[in-house]
């Protein structure tokens, strides 16, 4: 049966990127493209009878005010709850329908299925659904956390914000908690998505609206997802919540760790963490008060955790910094170790997490390996807390939402290993998804494992003098062990004997001919893991610029997406297309700092069928 919908577009979306997603999200979704609505108010006087909604559940509030404002199109009834369950980049789904028998048993079947997210107006022969999509809400959930002193708070608040985006209740404070949460900057990583600092992860959105667009255009069942630089575990969230079971690869132990973390915190249960909140706060207290009446310091029992040599040598880490992390990280590992067993995974990632916002590291892209270090005000314990104490009320969120709309999370599975040689056993996935690190000649790019030494070493995950070699098995890094230039594609030897011909560059030769090679045999193993007609989603930088250093003019231009997108086509895929999406350059996630408008561009393949 047939409904007029009405999409309003998230007021939060700011790239010209997203609104291209969201529209092929939307045509994914619904089978064709939707027509555009530029102005809500003017596409009212034709639809009057979409202006019964009133106050902050109607068609014209919390509109975005410069470009783009919803979608619009005719479309099954029986969608609906699909949509509100995947949808992106959408505010508020308004749909249409006359009054019938038939229309009556279709909206007590969606009733059934996600009443506490929808309102149902009937009026003239009309029945008129507003409701509200499930990613509109994680979205909003970390106002609601910041809101909210303890989990039972944080239900009752995130009932209180969905019945009054839903117009069902003028009381005061949930209208002030739904202004609060509608304010156009409210989280882009929601959920768990912030578990950990992580630099250069996907836009969950972006993560979410391709595995979206992606699935919607494969048959099979069931739909398995892989990426195999899996990174943070963006994907493999957002897979879980669309349903879809995942997989993730990665030659980094911490973001391994992360990537499971960040799924694993969600079914925890909040009053678990609750628990676990109240032992470490105490275990902390008692710590600072021994320390207190023991005069000598207790650091002399600490276990001896050695940083590398070149991170000693940075003029910033003194030795007595230095001495007081490996006390404060020591004090944290007791806590861990008094955690419930299941936990301390999860406590191991907000331990590295406060690492990696006390100690911030930022790598000079220049190849000579410098980099910069800057520390926070606020001790290690304080922001593990902080993260702790966040958990509760989040999951304690989810878990409302779960219940609620009878959803769970699709199994995810994460493991340790190279995507240029990929376990046998792994194999008919659908769906890849995935952006391999970063050419090593990018400028603001050297190594991430680099910038994680901290962590790594202070959890225990790995040696000082193992760190070397996970920097230069990482994909991108500045080692070229020993390239072999002659099985260069024309256009990356171009590339490659441009740098070698530059004296300030040079150095980056070699490594960006290797980067090449490994990601060729990457795209070989990808190949083998896919089922035939499966799809793959690579995103990469556009490309890079080198500029001259005096006067910022661009020098040269390394064609990144097609030079990949051409190694892509060599290991037998079929390069369906090149996509390019234009990023904010301020964001603080961004990729490499950019003189120039930054485009990252998806490359869509596909593995061919015979
Ligand atoms: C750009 S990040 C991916 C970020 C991810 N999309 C996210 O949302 O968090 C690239 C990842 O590739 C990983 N990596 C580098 N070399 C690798 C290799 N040979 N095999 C598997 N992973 C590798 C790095 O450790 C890093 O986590």
């Amino acid at each position: 049966m047939k409904a007029r919908y009405l999409f309003k577009l998230r007021k939060n979306i700011v790239l010209e990127g997203d609104l291209v997603l969201a529209k092929r999200e939307l045509s994914a979704l619904l089978g064709y493209e939707p027509d555009a609505v530029a102005n809500v108010t003017s596409w009212l006087e034709q639809f009057p009878a979409f202006v019964t909604v009133k106050g902050l559940a109607s068609v014209t509030s919390n509109i975005r005010n410069n470009g783009l404002q919803a979608y619009t199109v005719n479309s099954n009834i029986q969608l609906l709850p699909t949509l509100v369950k995947k949808l992106s980049f959408i505010q508020d789904i308004y749909c249409l329908i006359e009054e019938s028998h038939e229309s009556e048993f279709f909206v007590q079947e969606i009733t059934e299925q996600i009443k506490p997210v929808i309102n149902v107006y009937r009026f003239d022969g009309h029945i008129l659904i507003h409701a509200v999509p499930l990613y509109a809400l994680y979205e909003m959930a970390e106002v609601i956390v910041k809101k909210s002193s303890n989990p039972i708070e944080a239900k009752n608040n995130i009932n209180l914000l969905v019945n009054a985006l839903l117009g069902k209740t003028n009381e005061k404070k949930a209208i002030t908690l739904a202004e609060a949460a509608l304010r156009p900057k409210s989280s882009l990583s929601p959920l768990s998505h912030d578990i950990h600092y992580y630099k250069a992860k996907f836009f969950p959105r972006m993560a979410r609206s391709l595995l979206n667009i992606a699935s919607s255009n494969i048959d099979y069942q069931p739909q398995k997802v892989i990426n195999n630089f899996v990174g943070s575990g963006t994907t493999l969230l957002e897979a879980a919540l669309l349903g879809l079971p995942s997989l993730g690869i990665d030659i980094d132990p911490l973001s391994v760790m992360i990537s499971k973390a960040k799924l694993d915190v969600l079914t925890v249960g909040s009053d678990v963490l609750t628990l676990e909140l109240i032992k470490a706060e105490q275990l902390l207290a008692h710590n600072n008060q021994s320390a207190l009446v023991n005069t000598c310091n207790s650091s002399h029992l600490d276990r001896p955790i050695r940083f590398p040599s070149w991170l000693m040598k940075n003029r910033k880490m003194t030795p007595e910094i230095a001495e007081e992390l490996v006390h404060e990280i020591n004090v944290l590992q007791q806590v861990i170790e008094n955690g419930t067993p299941e936990i301390r995974p999860i406590l191991k990632v907000f331990l590295s997490d406060a690492i990696s916002r006390k100690v911030r590291m930022r790598i000079l892209g220049t190849g000579s390996g410098r980099f910069s270090l800057s520390f926070s005000k606020y001790t290690l314990s304080s922001l593990f807390l902080k993260s702790l104490e966040k958990y509760t009320k989040l999951v304690a969120i989810y878990e409302w939402l779960e219940e609620k709309l009878n959803i769970s999370l699709a199994p995810s599975e994460v493991v340790l290993g190279d995507a240029r040689c990929i376990s046998d056993k792994l194999d008919s996935f659908n769906i890849l998804l995935t952006s391999p690190p970063y050419l090593p000649s990018s400028s603001g790019r050297e190594s991430y494992t680099k910038a994680r030494v901290l962590s790594l070493i202070g959890l225990g995950m790995i040696e000082d003098n193992q760190i070397d070699e996970l920097i230069d098995l990482s994909i991108g890094s500045m080692d070229d062990n020993g390239v072999n230039l002659d099985n260069l594609l024309p256009e990356e030897k171009e590339v490659v004997e441009w740098l070698l011909n530059d004296e300030l560059r040079n150095i980056k030769a070699k490594p960006t001919a290797r980067y090449f090679l490994d990601l060729r045999k990457v795209f070989q193993e990808m190949i083998k893991v896919l089922n035939p007609g499966a799809l793959a989603i690579i995103v990469v930088s556009k490309q890079s610029t080198f500029y001259e250093f005096v006067t910022r003019k661009p020098l040269y231009t390394i064609p990144v997406a097609e030079i990949l997108a051409e190694e892509a086509r060599s290991a037998g895929f079929t390069v369906l297309e090149l996509l390019d999406v234009k990023l904010q350059k301020s964001n603080r996630n961004a990729r490499p700092r950019s003189l120039d408008d930054y485009y990252e561009t998806l490359i869509f393949l596909q593995k061919k069928i015979n």
